[in-house]
């Protein structure tokens, strides 16, 4: 998305740095702006600090 996050459609496995995975479906947001609180998931804060990209 313009400004937002970038959206993954479909069932996917997600392995974070940690090891774990994680099975995801229809819609799945990730973090572009780096400011998450749930990487590297959007939470939303992009809204608030005025990410361009
Ligand atoms: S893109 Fe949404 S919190 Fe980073």
């Amino acid at each position: 998305m313009p400004n937002g996050p970038l959206l993954v459609y479909g069932n996917i496995t997600v392995k974070h740095s940690d090891g774990e995975t994680v099975q995801k479906n229809k819609v799945t947001a990730f973090c572009r702006c780096g400011a998450s609180s749930n990487k590297p998931y959007c939470d939303g804060t992009h809204t608030k600090n005025g990410f361009v990209g």
